[in-house]
């Protein structure tokens, strides 16, 4: 099957109203509909080891559930990324809707960001590489 049949595939999947259907369940299962804030991690492998991107993904899942628990609502999403053009001093994450870009997000600069932005709402200003809102 070459790529053009594979994509005609795809579309013919995504028209199915049943399947739409089903997708649209699973979207307001996880949550979609109610969240205030996500957060993407890219997780490597250019910008951060598989090890650190794994590390810090573990600990993002845990920080986020912990706020999203103590707030009593799962407002917070999280999303592990294979890339986020950065590819440098990682891991990397980009918080919206602020649009608040992180490079440099070692163990502690990641608990950082959980307990300031994620969990408090201000910057973690040294930590910013770029800036782009979505508000
Ligand atoms: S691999 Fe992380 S930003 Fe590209």
């Amino acid at each position: 099957m070459g790529a053009s049949a594979k994509i005609e595939g795809m579309t013919g999947q995504a028209r199915d109203s049943n399947a739409l259907a089903e997708a649209a369940e699973e979207a307001a299962r996880v949550g979609v509909g109610g969240y205030d804030r996500h957060v993407f991690l890219c997780i490597g492998p250019d910008c951060c080891t598989p090890e650190e991107g794994a590390a810090a993904w573990s600990r993002l899942k845990s920080g986020v559930a912990e706020l999203n628990k103590r707030d009593g609502s799962s407002h917070i999403a999280r999303t592990k990324v294979g890339c986020l053009r950065i590819c440098r001093l990682g891991p990397t994450a980009v918080v919206y809707p602020e649009g608040t870009w992180y490079g440099g997000l070692d163990p502690a600069g990641l608990e950082r960001v959980l307990r300031d932005d994620l969990g408090g709402g201000q910057r973690v200003k040294d930590l910013v590489i770029g800036e782009n809102p979505l508000l």
